[in-house]
């Protein structure tokens, strides 16, 4: 009788514990991650705005890259979406293509405006935050913004001259914290991007939030308004020219504000798994390892160009778990060196 009342005892002490990790997997999003999290400026002539993540994949069919449509059994949803991992090896052949194709610039590519409090309207989520923690009680906060399409910039100004469009776009800011106090903040721009410390960066109406100032069209991310010249490889034709030809013109336009209506996940690096902090967010999207947007046009389709080596319609980019969520630096593990600047003049 003593044993059995013994392992009672000690079953109900692990019942216990059990339930204490699962509600230490339900924790809450950090306060500090609310409290310093960006505001966005869209520039005031933007016509591209942030754009729910679900209504993509509802306007989208899969595809292979061969441009064969990938019968899918079940209609594919943001809970679902990593279902295609199962094409070829792991599905990173599929792109999420538009119902309607890239040329046809269907109304839904323009998103939705921010309200003049900077909410999207019909709760239209564009925004995922993701933590990752890391060692030495680091904390990075990664902001990821959705965009249906970006309009690629314009060569020397000129509409004619429109490169770089693509359906479907992924940017993102992070913040790093230590012991939960905000240290610095990278800002995605293109393939690269710039790091500040986070007291060197503008505060939102003075006070604990970042601004952020989103270029028009390409949605790249800048700590300054402003026209914010390019330096493409290939485009700067020759070491003489004493302006670049392609500039992102970024200002304080519409605000937005992505906490408004935003997805909360963790991250766990050493699983590589996403962890929904209401454990009702989907997360199968976020394992989706494909494209999300059209693959690039065919160099010979009709309206397709090829300008020294940029492209007009080129392939829409890979979700949030490439951006660098491991980083050991603040910059984008894309970069090769990263600098973190003390002021926003330099
Ligand atoms: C911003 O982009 C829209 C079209 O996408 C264009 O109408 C507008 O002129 C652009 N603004 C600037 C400052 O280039
Ligand atoms: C592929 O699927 C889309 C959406 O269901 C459809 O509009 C399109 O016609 C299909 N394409 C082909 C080649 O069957
Ligand atoms: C992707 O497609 C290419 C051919 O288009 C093929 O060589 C490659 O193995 C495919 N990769 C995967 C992961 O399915
Ligand atoms: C998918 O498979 C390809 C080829 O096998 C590989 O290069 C690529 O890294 C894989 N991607 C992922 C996300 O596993
Ligand atoms: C912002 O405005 C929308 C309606 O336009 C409203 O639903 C929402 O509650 C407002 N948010 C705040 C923070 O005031
Ligand atoms: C937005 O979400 C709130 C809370 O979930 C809900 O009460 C409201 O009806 C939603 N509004 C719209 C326009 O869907
Ligand atoms: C923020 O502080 C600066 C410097 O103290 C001041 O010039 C500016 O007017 C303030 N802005 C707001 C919105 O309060
Ligand atoms: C532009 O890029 C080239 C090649 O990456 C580099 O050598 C050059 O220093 C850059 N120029 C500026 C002004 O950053
Ligand atoms: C995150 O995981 C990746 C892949 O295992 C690893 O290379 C990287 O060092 C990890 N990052 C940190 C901060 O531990």
């Amino acid at each position: 009788m003593r044993v059995w009342q013994d392992y009672l005892v000690s079953f109900s002490l692990i019942a216990v514990s059990v339930s204490a990790i699962g509600l230490e997997k339900r924790a809450t999003v950090p306060a500090f991650v609310r409290q310093f999290a960006p505001v966005v400026f869209l520039e005031s002539t933007e016509a591209f705005f942030p754009s729910s993540i679900a209504q993509q994949v509802a306007n989208s069919h899969p595809e292979d890259f061969a441009g064969r449509n990938l019968s899918s059994r079940a209609s594919l949803t943001l809970a679902n979406l990593n279902s295609l991992n199962t094409f070829g090896s792991n599905g990173s052949n599929v792109s999420l293509t538009s119902d309607q194709g890239i040329r046809a610039l269907p109304s839904w590519f323009h998103g939705a405006k921010p309200t003049t409090n900077g909410s999207l309207p019909g709760n239209t989520t564009a925004t995922a935050v993701v933590t990752v923690s890391k060692p030495n009680n680091i904390l990075d906060a990664f902001f990821f913004f959705f965009y249906a399409y970006n309009r690629g910039d314009w060569i020397f100004g000129l509409p004619i001259l429109e490169l770089g469009d693509h359906v479907g776009d992924w940017e993102h800011v992070m913040v790093r914290f230590q012991n939960g106090t905000p240290q610095a903040m990278w800002y995605s721009q293109h393939s690269g991007g710039q790091a500040f410390t986070f007291s060197a960066v503008q505060k939102f109406n003075n006070g604990s939030r970042p601004v952020v100032y989103c270029a028009n069209g390409t949605h790249a991310n800048y700590a300054t308004p402003g026209p914010h010249p390019l330096n493409i490889t290939g485009l700067n034709l020759g070491t003489g020219l004493p302006i670049s030809p392609v500039t992102d013109e970024a200002g304080r336009g519409t605000l937005w504000d992505p906490l408004a209506n935003a997805f909360f996940y963790a991250f766990d690096n050493a699983t590589q798994k996403f962890t929904a902090y209401n454990g009702q967010d989907p997360t199968g999207w976020l394992d989706f390892n494909g494209l999300w947007g059209d693959l690039q046009l065919p160099l010979n389709a009709a309206g397709q160009v090829d300008l020294l080596g940029q492209i007009k319609y080129v392939s829409g980019p890979t979700g949030p778990k490439f951006k660098g969520l491991g980083r050991a630096n603040v910059c984008n593990t894309d970069v090769s060196s990263c600098v973190i600047l003390n002021s926003l003049g330099a």
